[in-house]
């Protein structure tokens, strides 16, 4: 049985990873600092597959740590999501931001290196795109200039990770993700925002609730068909998925590079107003909102072209939005 560890294992895409290698027979380690998070993930974990993954609570910045970690646990791969993740914040706190989100990848690279360790996935984002010249986005459109700090530790940590593979003959796959949304369908694992969230599906589902009052919808006079932002929003599961293709594409040895890069997104586009229309339908619920001038930081549109990952992942989404948002929806009803 191959062990993988799972940095952020207690996360949002980090806990359905997890169950997804466990039902593909991997034998899961978690590290997780609980800092975004909760430890009755774990027990929830558990619940769903039957089998308690063994459990670290490390904060990756401290080295003394994570070396002694890898000094005493062998694992053949790794995937890495621990990393704060929210825009805002990270302009307010770059140094925060580089410091765990470069720092900590620095560290798990090196203690790898030292142990003779390899086959490493990276969460990476399809910010790495900016507003693309070209929709929908293939994994050959160019890399901007980040937006925000945030933006700028995917596109960094990228880099760090192409290089370390080519020095230290190590393999590795970063996944661009669009815009991932849902939970699993046991309604036992989900996404859980600190305060008032800044993504739109949970703030879509809070509202929803009456913990919010109105969903402002930020910007109505995009080019686009209805005039609002137009995203690609993936099934966390469907997501989940693409981690263990992307893992066992490098145990089987079928990478053709040593750093590789897809984009992990259902290849459709929706607008914020066609996601609004959908969740009323799923949820038989009325939405408050109101439309507001844009967000500072958004782009228009990003959908993904998913082919070159379908094709070398032998991976590809199942599920739809509706069931996304169904998912969405009964996870809040349950919180
Ligand atoms: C955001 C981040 C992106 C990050 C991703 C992670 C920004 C600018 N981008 O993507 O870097 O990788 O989250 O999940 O923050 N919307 C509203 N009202 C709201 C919230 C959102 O209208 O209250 C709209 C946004 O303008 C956007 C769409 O909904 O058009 C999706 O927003 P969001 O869920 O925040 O994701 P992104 O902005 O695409």
């Amino acid at each position: 049985m191959k062990k993988i560890l799972v940095t952020g294992g207690l996360g949002f895409i980090g806990s359905h990873t997890v169950v997804e290698l466990q039902h593909a027979g991997f034998e899961v380690v978690i590290i997780d600092d609980l800092s975004n998070t909760t430890i009755e993930v774990l027990e929830n974990i558990t619940s769903i597959t039957g089998i308690n993954p063994e459990f670290h609570q490390i904060d990756l910045r401290v080295k003394t740590a994570v070396q002694q970690f890898f000094d005493t646990t062998a694992v053949d791969g790794v995937i890495h999501f621990a990393a704060f993740k929210a825009v805002g914040e990270s302009v307010e706190k770059p140094l925060d931001y580089y410091e765990n989100n470069i720092g900590s990848l620095v560290t798990l690279l090196q203690e790898m290196k030292n142990h003779k360790l390899d086959h490493f996935i990276f969460s990476s984002s399809c910010t790495v795109y900016g507003q693309a010249d070209e929709l929908p986005i293939t994994e050959n459109a160019p890399i901007k200039a980040a937006e925000s700090p945030y933006g700028n530790t995917k596109q960094i940590g990228e880099a760090i990770i192409k290089e370390s593979c080519n020095a230290y003959a190590m393999n590795a796959i970063a996944l661009r993700y669009f815009n991932p949304i849902g939970a699993h369908e046991s309604i036992k694992i989900g996404e859980l925002p600190l305060g008032v969230p800044q993504n739109l599906i949970p703030f879509i589902t809070q509202t929803a609730a009456g913990i919010r009052e109105e969903l402002s919808v930020f910007g109505d006079d995009y080019p686009t068909s209805d005039g609002t932002a137009v995203r690609d929003y993936i099934h966390v599961v469907d997501l989940a998925k693409a981690h263990i293709a992307a893992l066992q594409r490098l145990l089987n040895k079928q990478n053709e590079n040593n750093f590789e890069y897809y984009n992990v997104g259902t290849g459709k586009g929706t607008s914020v107003l066609e996601v609004i229309k959908t969740f009323e339908k799923v949820s038989g619920k009325s939405l408050h909102y109101k439309m507001v001038g844009r967000r500072e930081g958004d782009i228009t549109a990003a959908y993904a072209d998913t082919t070159i990952a379908n094709k070398k992942l032998h991976w590809k989404t199942e599920k739809s939005l509706e069931e996304a948002l169904a998912a969405a929806w009964k996870w809040q009803l349950k919180q």
